[in-house]
């Protein structure tokens, strides 16, 4: 198709979607191609802010390696991430759920661990803690031989995955639900983090005049087959960035109930809801640890 006027471009590259001989492929590209080029007209995007959002989303793929993912992180950033979540979860969106981002930490492969043992593996600083978690189904009956994945932050900031003074897989482990659907470990009680700003995600951040923290929480990934895998945090109610999160993830559904005890350290319960559905392993977002400087 020549084009004569601006309004064309737009009918010329959906006139090609007829060749796509996948329907779900289609139907996408065609919707981000008719909403791309809305937005584009909208803000009436100059060539110099082109230019610079070309820039930003080259500096995406060179920012990630095996030990960081930035588009994941500013997806995250975006409240792309969660909305996502919310509507493949809770009846598609229509209930509250206990799934929530995976995140851009998630690394495969943790030590597998009883229930009750610790997840640190090199010394730690924090308030000793204490975690059992239930696993159900829609009817409240106990998820037998579920596998959780659970990983957090040290309270230095930092996953071991980008901290080299943390041993390999500190502070992750990969627990199986006892017949009455629970788990447990001990940890200690997670803090608030700052995400990465040396990338485009800080460059977004910067722009808003926004802070990079996220609110103390603890990450977990549940499989079993049979029902739906999900993804789930449960944050601190305390946290002074719990309806700031830079990450747009905090849900009424996922705030737990710390009870500290009088020796100062913690105990937490929590319970998590699976859907019946497809089980299946996200991919990984890093493989790997970041190198000793
Ligand atoms: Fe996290």
């Amino acid at each position: 198709m020549i084009i004569e006027r601006q309004e064309d471009v737009t009918q010329a590259v959906l006139a090609e979607m007829h060749r796509t001989p996948d329907a779900r492929t289609k139907e996408i590209l065609a919707a981000l191609v008719t909403h791309l080029h809305a937005f584009v007209r909208d803000v009436k995007l100059t060539e110099k802010e082109f230019q610079a959002a070309i820039g930003l989303v080259n500096a995406i793929g060179q920012k990630t390696t095996a030990s960081h993912n930035e588009a994941m992180l500013l997806s995250g950033s975006l409240g792309v991430s969660n909305l996502v979540c919310l509507l493949n979860n809770g009846a598609l969106g229509t209930r509250p759920t206990q799934a929530n981002n995976l995140g851009p930490f998630y690394r495969a492969g943790a030590p597998h661990s009883e229930n009750g043992s610790s997840l640190l593996r090199s010394p730690t600083p924090g308030q000793p803690l204490s975690f059992k978690g239930f696993v159900v189904d829609e009817k409240n009956h106990p998820v037998a031989d579920a596998e959780v994945d659970v990983w957090h932050s040290s309270t230095v900031g930092l996953y071991e995955n980008q901290d080299p003074a943390q041993a390999d897989m500190n502070l992750r482990g990969k627990f199986v639900t006892a017949a009455d659907g629970s788990f447990s470990f001990r940890s200690v009680k997670p803090a608030g983090y700052p995400v990465p700003i040396d990338g485009p995600t800080g460059v977004l951040l910067g722009a808003q005049r926004r802070h990079n923290m996220r609110p103390a929480h603890l990450h977990f990934l549940i499989y079993k087959p049979g029902f739906k895998t999900i993804a789930s945090q449960v944050y601190d109610p305390e946290d002074p960035h719990l309806e700031t999160d830079s990450q747009f993830a905090v849900t009424k559904a996922l705030i737990g109930n710390y009870t500290k005890r009088g020796d100062g350290s913690y105990e937490l319960e929590f319970t998590f809801v699976l859907e019946a559905g497809e089980a299946r392993m996200p991919r990984a977002p890093i493989t790997g640890k970041v190198a000793a400087a």
